[in-house]
């Protein structure tokens, strides 16, 4: 895991006057027009200029505010805004000075220094490139040597002019259970935000990540298309703003509302980073800018398999024992899984977690339950070959629960007033911002890590929303510091966690896909779609969540029909391709499937092992949404040499007799010969395609004509049908 601190930077490139910065990436470049004594403006984003170009285009191309403050111009959308030490909420930020370094890796980190005309206020504005990632790292530090506090009440990572004309917003948002949909739309005058106060799970509705395409109608494959990821765990606010200017103006940063910041005399505010990119080969395109930049710089072990998993908790729910366990495992460890989770309901001793009433806060072992603790289940696991994981949610507590009796003070509460209660009427949030609370859930982890050092995965849960603002730790002048210390503070533990357990891996998961974001990925190395285990609906929310996320982050299950939450019944072979698109796992109990089920599993977790370098590190293409409505959704992944690829094909609809389009495959090479092998192959006959040999220049053109239904006897037909297939490059 790497991150922007730990480049160390050795070279500046440009001298402090220059007013011209090209900030730039392999394929895609920004200018800036940072004349010291002006505004700094903003000039140009998109494909890569060459310096030959610039001059004339920084003549004759419009400058824009490149990041508009409030005071001076108070009528027009800012991105900034503050009250000084005597009480003026006019800012009027000039051009100090503005550098270019190259760090030892070869990233530039390019840095505008702002100073306001009146105040010693300052503002920085960094922008951060790599060799090899087309993605640019955005943020604002802010600073001041006034002689009170300033009040920041208004500080967006960044803001982007974008040229109007006929452009589309993509986001995603959704609910729990229904996590990740896609939503596309042209920008009309007005403003359009997107906006999450949830305090804890960010993005189980909206998401703080968007993409912008400027050619009208987004399309997967081709047309001009810009991504912003705000990468950061708490509340955000994203603003496309159209109005009568020749811009849509786009601000991205920390949701400000109910959280003005009174930043100190010698502080330095630094806003999370907003990760820019720009593509030309349609929403894909940047999608894997994100994926491949994720992958790299912005997850934990980006680069490393993941195992295949069973998970307990649909299977088990709270009825966690002893013998139920070590069966689950043996049947896991049959099929071939590589490692087992316990999930929720293993703890609690005054208050045995039995539901979901009690317990939280109480990480000790019911020994009801687990009368041999959890080292005979480590013993047991290892003894069937398979790793170990564990369930914890450390940052929540319940009324009934001993830490709650011991430390009613750490939970997030206006004071003089009545807890209001989340999941199960009894769950309350930490309060984060306290570091005595840091230190306990740092604890939590630490203790389970010493005490059972051979776990191999933490899931860490997070199930209600900070409700009722306030802080038993901040003074009344700092109540407004609440979401954004608790986030502070959760990226300290995860911080310590990570120092001292590099090589653990955590999933994030908060009632579901809550935890689908940028800013902690540092810290986990996937995180839980959604609760919703329904493959057909699955199609959907990992196609959207997909947008921005690589498939090695995006845990997907393989569970019982019908599913639990939507009680729709579905094809064991429906759920087993739908859940290897991503990082397979299973979340059921295993006992209840069918010997053939079984065997299914078994197969398809044989085949996963062999195409998951492909999946899970390979480039994404999406090739036709189901979001189009016309019954198919198509993707692939390619290796990085294009010498293998994985194609999946799923109906989402089902009449009778209809034609559903032909779906052409991409990201191949068109000189080569790939042979083509269906996996999970449940037909009595072969497709015709088997075995067979196509240039990558005909499958990208053709694509292979797949029948609509399985052929096989008539007591396994239904509606559903999918396809996995795997193509190799032969030599002729
Ligand atoms: C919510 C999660 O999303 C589920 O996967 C499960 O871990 C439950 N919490 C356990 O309470």
């Amino acid at each position: 895991m790497r991150n922007l601190t730990s480049v160390f930077f050795v070279a500046a490139v440009s001298s402090a006057a220059a007013a011209q910065l090209h900030v730039s990436t392999p394929a895609t470049s920004m200018l800036l027009d940072a004349t010291p004594g002006e505004r700094v403006e903003f000039v140009y984003y998109g494909p890569a200029l060459s310096e030959t170009d610039i001059p004339s285009i920084m003549a004759v191309e419009k400058h824009v505010d490149a990041y508009p403050v409030y005071g001076m111009d108070a009528w027009n959308p800012y991105a900034f805004a503050a009250t000084h030490a005597d009480g003026s909420m006019s800012s009027d930020m000039r051009v100090e000075s503005s550098s270019q370094q190259t760090g030892e890796d070869g990233s530039v980190l390019t840095r505008v220094h702002l100073k306001d005309t009146l105040y010693p206020f300052f503002i920085d504005l960094c922008y951060l490139t790599r060799t090899d990632s087309d993605i640019i790292e955005m943020w604002t530090e802010v600073s001041h040597g006034e002689r009170k506090p300033v009040r920041l009440t208004e500080y967006a990572s960044a803001y982007l002019p974008i040229r109007r004309g006929d452009v589309w917003l993509c986001h995603l948002n959704g609910a729990w259970g229904n996590e990740g949909n896609l939503n596309q739309e042209k920008l009309l005058p007005g403003i359009k935000t997107i906006r999450n106060i949830d305090g804890v799970r960010n993005s189980q509705n909206a998401h703080s990540e968007v993409m912008f395409s400027l050619d009208g109608k987004p399309d997967e494959r081709k047309g001009r298309v810009i991504g912003a990821a705000l990468c950061y765990g708490g509340n955000y606010d994203l603003s496309v703003n159209t109005d009568a200017s020749a811009w849509h103006r786009f601000t991205a940063g920390i949701d400000s509302d109910n959280s003005a910041y009174d930043l100190e005399k010698g502080e330095t505010f630094v806003t999370p980073v907003l990760a820019l990119t720009y593509s030309e080969k349609g929403t894909s395109g940047v999608s894997r800018n994100f994926h491949r930049w994720g992958r790299k710089y912005r997850m934990s072990h980006g680069d490393r398999e993941r195992l295949v998993l069973l998970n307990s908790w649909e299977g088990i729910y709270f009825d966690v024992n002893e013998p139920v366990v070590n069966e689950m495992m043996a049947d896991v460890a049959e099929m071939g899984g590589e490692l087992f989770v316990l999930d929720d309901g293993w703890f609690g001793d005054k208050y045995p977690r039995t539901g979901d009433k009690t317990g939280l806060g109480d990480w000790v072992i019911d020994r009801n339950k687990l009368p041999n603790g959890i080292t005979d289940l480590l013993k047991s696991a290892d003894e069937k070959g398979l790793k170990f994981g564990i369930w914890i949610e450390p940052e929540m507590v319940s009324l009934y629960s001993s830490l709650y009796e011991k430390h009613p003070d750490w939970i997030i509460q206006a004071k003089g007033r009545e807890p209001v209660y989340g999941r199960g009427g009894t769950q309350l949030v930490l309060d984060l911002g306290n570091p005595e609370v840091q230190e306990h859930v740092f604890g939590v982890f630490d203790r389970l890590m010493t005490e059972y050092p051979a776990i191999n995965y933490i899931k860490w849960d997070a199930n209600m929303p900070v409700k009722n603002h306030g802080s038993h730790y901040h003074d009344a002048k700092s109540q407004s510091r609440l979401f954004i210390d608790y986030h502070r503070g959760f990226e300290n533990v995860c911080r310590r966690i990570r120092d001292k357990y590099p090589d653990v891996t955590v999933q994030a998961c908060a009632s579901g896909g809550g935890r689908a974001n940028w800013g902690i990925m540092p810290y986990f190395d996937e995180f839980w779609v959604s609760d919703n285990t329904d493959p057909l609906q699955r199609v959907y929310m990992q196609w959207g969540t997909s947008y921005f996320f690589p498939a090695i982050a995006m845990a997907q299950h393989i569970s019982a029909s019908p599913c639990h939450a939507t009680h729709r019944a579905t094809p064991m072979k429906y759920r087993i391709d739908v859940a290897m698109s991503g990082r397979l796992g299973l979340e059921m109990q295993p006992k209840h499937m069918t010997p053939f089920e079984k065997q299914l599993c078994k197969d398809a977790i044989a085949a996963y092992k062999k195409i998951r370098p492909v999946v899970q590190l390979g480039d994404q293409y999406r090739l036709h949404s189901p979001y189009d409505g016309d019954g198919v959704a198509a993707l692939m992944y390619v290796d990085e040499p294009r010498d293998k690829a994985v194609f999946f094909w799923y109906k989402t609809q089902d009449f009778h007799n209809h034609h559903y389009p032909r779906v052409t495959m991409d990201g191949l090479d068109p000189e080569k010969m790939y042979r083509v092998t269906e996996l999970n192959r449940i037909d009595n006959a072969p497709l015709d395609c088997e075995g067979k040999t196509f240039s990558g220049a005909w499958l990208m053109a053709n694509g292979i004509d797949l029948p609509y239904r399985h052929q096989v006897d008539v007591d396994m037909m239904s509606d559903y049908s999918s396809r996995v297939l795997f193509l190799e490059t032969v030599e002729l």
